[in-house]
């Protein structure tokens, strides 16, 4: 008999039952450290005091109108997301996904009003995640997610990832926009290098079409800067966001030019619940905590001494890792064991880690992690290394 929840997720035996900062609490009272975050989520730790008190007061009064309204919590974290970033204007969504379909909507719109409703391809790569709807699976193209859910959506060419000589002939006179993120999340924590976003920032320039970011999973301080373009010192012309931005409640967000927007008038686009006052309450108090030198400064430093620890891990463990790479607290290790065995050795040490594609442990701990959290949570990986050899 099928399980009364749809049983489309392989979960780990527990139910965790509290959150304190970076631990999750089991019924037992057992506490595991908690790497995954919710998957990028949780950018202040679990049960955060800011962000309860914002949801609990926005809780007290008011907490769905509905879009037919102003909502001035909407507006003020559009304020805060316009004046930090490149962006012009902002669309509040639930999920990374709804993101997607928005940015996806949003470049064909674009030339459609430009007079080249020709041009509706979008360029994407190979081991590229960008969600679950008809869009997303169909812009990341790889059979795992597609397969049986044909017809797919049209209009998206597949390049291989980092094969730099493939872009430029893919661009033809259907191309809208080019989709990419700037560290694959789900393919494995692979950063672009910083010259290669660069690259395709010129060469959307140079042919005239959109770049689209999916910081769905880099976003919001993961990598030490707000937004993990920065490092590279370029802008794009819409942007995706989602998970860190709600610190834990649902919230997504698009980013756009006032050029990229330019065909997104009144009646175009919707949500019932996108940008409602509790989410953006909590959206204005992650921003509030992110948003400023000292945590992305901290945020930075942290990623240092972490990574430096887990170069030692991995030399430590020569059988059961290969390498870390990634960007700020956006940590992916490279297993020569099979990821998901370090994953469950891991759950025995209390240590919770997610694995990704390419046999890869994802590390994406709360930014606000403490030193000694991270001090523990490489002693705890190390014990689990340990325990898999033996
Ligand atoms: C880069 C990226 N894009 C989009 C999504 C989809 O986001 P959501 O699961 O919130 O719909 C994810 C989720 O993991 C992601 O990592």
């Amino acid at each position: 008999m099928i399980a009364s929840v749809l049983p489309t997720y392989n979960r780990a035996p527990f139910s965790f039952v509290k959150g304190e900062g970076s631990w999750l609490i089991e019924a037992d009272g057992r506490r595991f450290l908690d790497l995954g975050a919710g998957i990028a989520v949780n950018v202040l730790g679990h049960a955060n005091p800011a962000l309860t008190e914002a949801l609990t007061a926005q809780a007290g009064s008011l907490w769905h109108t509905s879009n037919l309204y102003e909502i001035p919590q909407q507006k003020a974290l559009a304020d805060k997301l316009v004046d930090a970033t490149f962006a012009d204007t902002v669309f509040f969504t639930n999920s990374g996904t709804e993101s997607c379909e928005l940015a996806v909507k949003m470049a064909r719109k674009y030339w459609y009003e430009k007079g080249h409703p020709e041009r509706t391809e979008i360029i994407t790569f190979s081991g590229s995640f960008h969600g679950r709807s008809s869009a997303g699976i169909a812009a990341a193209g790889s059979e795992k997610m597609t397969k049986g859910f044909g017809p797919l959506l049209p209009g998206f060419v597949h390049l291989p990832f980092a094969d730099h000589e493939a872009i430029a002939p893919a661009i033809t006179h259907h191309t809208a926009a080019i989709m990419i993120e700037p560290v694959q999340g789900e393919g494995g924590i692979i950063p672009v290098p910083d010259q290669c976003l660069k690259g395709l920032r010129d060469l959307c320039d140079e042919h005239g079409i959109l770049l689209i970011l999916d910081e769905v999973q880099c976003g919001v301080g993961r990598t030490g800067k707000l937004f993990a373009h920065e490092w590279a010192g370029i802008e794009p012309d819409i942007m995706m966001v989602a998970k860190g931005i709600g610190g834990g409640f649902p919230l997504g967000a698009v980013l756009a030019t006032e050029n990229a927007a330019s065909g997104m008038t009144a009646g175009t686009h919707g949500s019932t619940y996108g940008g409602n006052p509790l989410g953006c309450a909590v959206g204005n108090a992650v921003m509030d905590a992110v948003n400023t030198p000292e945590f992305l400064d901290d945020v930075n430093r942290k990623a240092g001494a972490l990574r430096q620890k887990l170069e030692g891990l991995v030399a430590a463990h020569p059988d059961m890792f290969e390498s870390v790479r990634g960007q700020g607290l956006m940590i992916g290790i490279k297993c020569k064991a099979t990821n998901t065995d370090i994953v469950q050795a891991g759950y025995d040490q209390q240590v919770l880690t997610v694995p990704a594609a390419d046999n890869t442990i994802r590390l994406l701990p709360p930014l606000n992690i403490t030193d000694e959290e991270i001090g523990e949570a490489v002693d705890r990986l190390d014990k689990a290394a340990a325990s898999l050899a033996a």
